[in-house]
């Protein structure tokens, strides 16, 4: 491939930029277990440090080190004040960001360089993006069309016989020493005490917890243009770690409508009730 060397130096670019993200050295032992699966995208955090699900609209993320975790494809981790992104240490919320926002676009400067693959109109697309999320379905061409009924590529020789269909596995939890530790076992080995790691993890807290009164939340009122964050309790502790916010919900101002153009009056601060720009809209001119 041509690209080869452009490809060295992006990648050297990326490595330069983790080193001034302010991340730690990453300790995987203070990582929260892996997750075995995810709501939505599973993700590493742009420390590339510890396996976490994406987070979603409205909940916590960065922190020292990323540890609130990073945010799934068609969101920010922006800042809570203000219009930009979250800078570490400080605790960022994610935000929806559209369509346009997705990742397949959209590089992500703070996320390294990953190659993959993606089915995409019927046929496998394999590129490289900056990107925190799994965001590809196979690791490479091969993968791909192997698993893609519609684009088998020039004939092959003898038929391939796919082993992982016939391997059949467990997955699921165990509870250890007050820890979730969640795996996967051989049909036939030993079986897990719970089928996922929400289950386990709600047991592990009911008995934890049951005489833990967390402090109650103070009551929040947010202004009509932004929304209230939501709280963030690790994996397998009782109380939340991080609170509620309130945040400038951007999707709530005003847009111009289709071919026209917004021109600001006066900026946003992106505090709660001055979230949204003074603006007018000028019709597109045809150029
Ligand atoms: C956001 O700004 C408000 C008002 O200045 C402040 O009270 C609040 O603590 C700030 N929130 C964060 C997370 O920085
Ligand atoms: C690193 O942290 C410092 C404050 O501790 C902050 O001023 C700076 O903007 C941060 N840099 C990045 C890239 O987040
Ligand atoms: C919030 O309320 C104010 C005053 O009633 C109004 O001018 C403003 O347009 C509202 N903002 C949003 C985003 O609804
Ligand atoms: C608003 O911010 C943009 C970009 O940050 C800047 O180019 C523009 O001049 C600002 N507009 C006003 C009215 O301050």
């Amino acid at each position: 491939m041509g690209s080869g060397i452009f490809f060295w130096v992006i990648l050297a670019c990326a490595a330069q930029e983790l080193l001034a993200s302010n991340c730690t050295e990453c300790d995987k032992s203070k990582c929260p277990p892996a997750p075995i699966s995810c709501p939505g995208h599973g993700a590493t955090d742009p420390c590339g440090c510890c396996r976490h699900c994406a987070r979603h609209e409205w909940e916590p993320c960065g922190g020292e080190n990323w540890q609130l975790g990073y945010c799934d494809r068609r969101y920010r981790c922006a800042a809570v004040n203000g219009t930009g992104n979250v800078e570490i240490p400080d605790t960022g919320v994610c935000k929806y960001v559209g369509l346009m926002g997705d990742y397949w676009m959209d590089d992500d400067l703070n996320c390294p360089l990953v190659y993959g693959c993606q089915v995409r109109m019927g046929f496998c697309e394999c590129t490289a993006i900056r990107t925190c999320v799994d965001y590809f379905s196979y690791s490479d061409d091969e993968t791909c069309k192997k698993n893609n009924p519609f684009d088998m590529g020039p004939p092959s020789g003898p038929e391939e016989v796919d082993y992982s269909s016939q391997i059949c596995w467990n997955t699921g939890c165990d509870l250890v020493g007050g820890r979730c530790e969640c795996g996967r076992s051989d049909c036939g080995g030993p079986d897990f005490k719970f089928r996922t790691q929400k289950e386990c993890n709600d047991a592990l807290v009911l008995v934890k917890c049951a005489d833990v009164h967390c402090p109650e939340p103070p009551k929040m009122d947010c202004s009509n243009d932004s929304a209230i964050t939501k709280t963030y309790t690790p994996p397998g502790e009782c109380c939340p770690t991080v609170p509620s916010f309130c945040t400038c919900d951007f999707e709530k101002c005003a847009k111009c409508p289709y071919k026209e153009t917004k021109v600001n009056v006066r900026n946003a601060t992106g505090f709660p009730g001055d979230c949204c720009d003074e603006f007018y809209c000028v019709s597109d001119q045809e150029t």
